[in-house]
């Protein structure tokens, strides 16, 4: 392994996902699917990534320890039914082990895949809001690359679904979800537009502050959330900006990953619960969603958080020395929009095709969304209403 390589192992109660982060990382695949015994592998990724010449070369890699299919239907955004056909792909191929590359939907869909593989039919039985996920089987191990810094899909337990029947968003969550190992490659995120970066750099600034202020936050999960804010706050605008500066698109690819290790505990919030109707109905992808409505939801909990707010402004490096809890709070919130705007990211929901007509069918399809229980204030049906009309 080489120098600039570092494995990466948690305490085994905060994350059992064994990191190797570093430039070059993903050349551990093939290594790795040998320790795990397998030789029939299933690579699962959408097609813009399948062309990129890093993915050819990890297939031709874990060629070497024996047959290799890829599987390229992920699109963003996956659905149950996506899910089913890898699945099915994966069972006639006889895949023993799941490699997905690229952002949170690819690796959403490899860890439903990993399962769906195992018992046909399984993603499509989770439509269930608000029920808990199932799973009383072992999935195919499943190891997790992202070619995006945001989602942390590759250390989360998550697998956000779109339902095509219901039209619903769904977070599946369930500790088999997990993978085995996760690549952090900063070489990979160079490989994305800046407004891909962008996205995914502001949904892990969401997740990193929404797990600070969320009511389920722990000792553990803050301490892992301000770390991740130290990492991507100072970073996030050189690493949009400058593909090739690797020191920054490292940080922002750990401070993401390091984000995932404390919102996949203590869950998230009200920005998040509100992003789920902007992919589900008008196909906002998901990091621009997040990044849109940040700013609005942190207004929404300024008061009830202003004492959690004025630590994440220390986190970001603002002066805050005088100021009240409720001035540093508004103080970070004006941080965060000047970051956004810096960085590219919509301001308006009309910005980014959502239909004002739809209001009232998107606050009661958040309102349902176990992010809302874990937000400082509680949002009634009227606050969402009121929420999304500001944003529009
Ligand atoms: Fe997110």
């Amino acid at each position: 392994m080489s120098d600039s390589i570092e494995r990466i192992d948690f305490p085994e109660h905060e994350n059992p996902v064994t990191v190797f982060s570093g430039p070059g990382a993903i050349g551990q695949a093939a290594g790795l699917l040998a320790d795990l015994g397998a030789q029939r592998v299933m690579i699962v990724c959408g097609q813009t990534v399948a062309g990129l010449p890093a993915a050819k070369a990890l297939a031709d890699s874990a060629k070497a320890n024996g047959a290799v299919r890829v599987f390229d239907q992920v699109e963003p955004d996956p659905s149950d039914v996506t899910c089913a056909a890898g699945g099915t792909a994966a069972r006639d191929f006889g895949a023993e082990a799941i490699v997905g590359i690229g952002g949170g939907s690819s690796m959403d869909a490899a860890k439903a895949i990993a399962a769906e593989a195992i018992q046909a039919g399984w993603t499509q039985s989770q439509d269930n809001p608000g029920q808990p996920t199932e799973v009383d089987f072992e999935p195919l191990p499943t190891i997790l690359i992202p070619t995006t810094a945001g989602t942390a899909s590759e250390v989360t337990p998550f697998s956000v679904i779109i339902y095509t029947e219901t039209k619903r968003k769904l977070v599946l969550s369930h500790p088999k979800l997990y993978a085995k190992y996760a690549l952090l490659d900063p070489e990979l995120l160079s490989t994305c537009s800046p407004q891909v970066r962008m996205a995914a750099g502001m949904d892990a600034l969401t997740h990193a502050i929404e797990s600070y202020v969320s009511k389920q936050a722990t000792e553990q999960t803050r301490r892992r959330a301000l770390e991740a804010i130290r990492m991507l706050a100072p970073h996030l605008v050189r690493a949009v900006e400058a593909p090739g500066d690797m020191a920054a698109q490292q940080q922002v690819q750990e401070g993401a990953m390091i984000a995932g290790l404390a919102f996949s505990k203590s869950r998230l919030g009200i920005v998040h619960a509100m992003a789920l109707p902007l992919s589900a109905l008008f196909q906002v992808p998901h990091g621009v969603a997040n990044a849109l409505l940040l700013p609005y939801g942190m207004r929404f909990n300024a008061e009830a958080a202003a004492p959690l707010y004025a630590d994440i402004a220390e986190a970001c490096g603002i002066e805050i020395s005088g100021l009240t809890a409720s001035q540093a709070a508004i103080t970070l919130i004006e941080h965060v929009e000047q970051l956004g705007r810096a960085i590219g990211a919509p301001t308006r929901m009309a910005e980014v095709g959502v239909e004002e007509a739809a209001i009232p069918q998107m606050a009661q399809d958040a309102m349902p969304s176990a992010h809302i229980a874990c937000n400082p204030r509680t949002p009634g049906m009227d606050d969402l209403i009121e929420l999304y009309t500001e944003a529009y």
